[in-house]
C-alpha cells in the first residue's frame, strides 16, 4: 500500500480536494482535472453526494485515480472503499482507522501535525502523512522543522494551500505533493465551467 500511495503522491504536485454538492458534476469535473494533468483526485466525505460521486468517477472516468477524503472512522473507510476509492485520506489517525486499513488493499494517507502524532503514525507503519490544516498549523516553516527529527517522513500538506504558497511547500525535502481545493472552485463547478478547471489544473500540474 505504501508503494501505491507513494506513486500517487509523486505522480502530480497537486491533489485536488473536492467538496461536491451534486453527484452529477463529478464525472465532468474529474474529466476536466484529468485533462489538466491531475488524475488523482480526493473527493471529501463532507457532503451527501460524495459516495455517489466517487462511484460515478470510478465507473466512468478510467483515467482518474479517485480517492476519498475526510475519512473519520472505520465505517467511512469501508463505505469509501466499497464505492471504488483507490486511496483514502484522513485528517488524523485512530486505532479504529488503523484496524480498518490493515485489512484493506486500498492505501490510507493519515494526517498528523504534532511530533507525538507523527510518532504514533510511524509506530503503525505510516511514513506518508497528510499535514492538515497546513497553513493554520504553522505552514511551510513548521513543516520544514519536522524534517530534522523525522527525516524518513513525507507529507502532503493541505488546508489553506493555494497557487500562491504551494511552491513554498513543494520546495521542502519532506513534501511530495500538496492538496487543495483551489483547482476546482465552487463557482466554476456550479457554473459547469470545466474549461476553467482544466486551465487551473494545468497551472497546478506545472508547479513543483
Ligand atoms: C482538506 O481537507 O484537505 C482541506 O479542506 C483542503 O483545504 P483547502 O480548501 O484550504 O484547500
Amino acid at each position: 500500500q505504501t508503494e501505491t500511495l507513494h506513486t500517487i503522491m509523486t505522480g502530480q504536485p497537486v491533489i485536488p480536494v473536492i467538496v461536491i454538492d451534486d453527484a452529477k458534476d463529478a464525472v465532468p469535473l474529474a474529466k476536466a482535472l484529468v485533462a489538466g494533468g491531475l488524475p488523482a483526485i480526493e473527493i471529501t466525505l463532507r457532503t451527501a453526494a460524495a459516495l455517489d460521486a466517487i462511484r460515478a468517477v470510478a465507473a466512468e472516468v478510467p483515467d482518474a485515480i479517485v480517492g476519498a477524503g475526510t475519512i473519520l472512522n472505520a465505517e467511512d473507510f469501508k463505505a469509501a472503499v466499497e464505492a471504488g476509492s483507490k486511496f483514502i485520506v484522513s485528517p488524523g489517525l485512530t486505532p479504529e482507522l488503523v484496524d480498518a486499513a490493515d485489512g484493506s488493499a486500498v492505501p490510507l494517507l493519515p494526517g498528523a501535525v504534532t511530533s507525538s502524532e507523527i510518532m504514533a503514525a510511524l509506530e503503525e507503519g505510516y511514513s506518508l502523512l497528510k499535514f492538515f490544516p497546513a497553513e493554520q498549523a504553522g505552514g511551510a516553516a513548521y513543516l520544514k522543522s519536522l524534517s530534522s527529527p523525522f527525516g524518513g517522513v513525507r507529507f502532503c500538506p493541505t488546508g489553506g494551500v493555494s497557487a500562491v504558497n504551494a511552491g513554498d511547500y513543494l520546495s521542502l525535502p519532506n513534501v511530495l505533493c500538496v492538496g487543495g481545493s483551489w483547482v476546482a472552485p465552487k463557482d466554476a463547478v456550479s457554473a459547469g465551467d470545466w474549461e476553467r478547471i482544466t486551465e487551473l489544473s494545468k497551472e497546478a500540474a506545472r508547479l513543483g
